[in-house]
């Protein structure tokens, strides 16, 4: 549900795992923001828009319309050969959909595009900050919702209401869904609060909270600012992420 936490970091975290372990992915960028796509290396206007599909969803195939991610351009060749990994660009047209009042054929948009869907192990949905229409549409396509989490105050009572948000959708509309469980990222080493809040996470979550917890490093915002999945990234740093995001991908798929 909050903005900055991390949602749009752990779905390039898992999309770069999924990457280097010759997952077959397509990652849909649901948010107008649309920083899943630059992320991926994928440039503005390429493809067909998150927003059209959804429009055009019983007409029309995604595969035919998500593109190519720019980290392929980056692996070794050997790898690069059999590597698969897409998006469907997100762009502000998307917004259309984010109303509180969808009705339930708006729904299933994302559903009824996916349906049938072929040549892909792993679909990661980035959804954008707010339990609106197209958070909504993500959920009713979806096999399992992940959430990220700061260990704060904030963030934790956001992640309870999200959860009881969750559990009264799936009863209603998305008897599929499950819950993955709750990330936590950004926390300090050094911290006595998020100390405090990360035990009060695992007695809240138990086993639903996953581990390892993902620390605030710098070097991930120059990783993304270069457009660079954390794999292919140098230095023990980075290699420490990556791992991280392999042990997380490890419990998802
Ligand atoms: N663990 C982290 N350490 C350092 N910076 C982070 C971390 N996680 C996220 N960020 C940075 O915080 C900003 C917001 O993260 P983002 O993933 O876009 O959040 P959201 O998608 O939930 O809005 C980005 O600039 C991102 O690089
Ligand atoms: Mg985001």
């Amino acid at each position: 549900m909050k903005g900055g936490v991390g949602k749009t970091s752990v779905t390039m975290g898992l999309a770069s795992a999924a990457l280097q372990r010759g997952v077959r992915t397509l990652v849909i960028d649901l948010d107008p923001h649309a920083d899943t796509t630059t992320g991926l290396a994928v440039s503005r206007g390429a493809g067909t828009e998150a927003g059209q599909l959804l429009k055009d969803a019983r007409r029309t195939r995604v595969e035919e319309h998500a593109v190519r991610s720019g980290w392929l351009d980056l692996l070794p060749e050997p790898m690069r050969q059999s590597a698969r990994l897409d998006v469907v660009a997100g762009s502000a047209m998307a917004a259309t959909y984010d109303r509180p009042d969808l009705r339930p054929r708006d729904m299933k948009r994302l559903r009824t595009l996916l349906t049938g869907l072929t040549g892909y192990d792993l679909v990661l949905v980035d959804c954008p900050p707010s339990l609106s229409g197209l958070t909504r549409i993500a959920w009713t396509a979806s096999h399992q919702v992940l959430l990220v989490a700061e260990p704060s105050l904030f963030s934790v009572a956001g992640t309870e209401r999200t959860m009881r948000a969750i559990r009264m959708f799936s009863d209603e509309f998305a008897p599929q869904l499950a819950s993955a469980g709750v990330v936590v990222n950004r926390t300090r080493a050094d911290s006595t609060e998020h100390e405090y809040r990360l035990l009060e996470m695992e007695r809240l979550y138990q086993d639903k909270l996953l581990l390892p917890v993902l620390e605030e490093n710098a070097y991930w915002q120059q990783i993304q600012g270069a457009a660079y999945p954390v794999h292919q990234w140098p230095g023990d740093q980075a290699r420490d992420l990556a791992s991280s995001f392999d042990q997380l991908l490890r419990q998802l798929v």
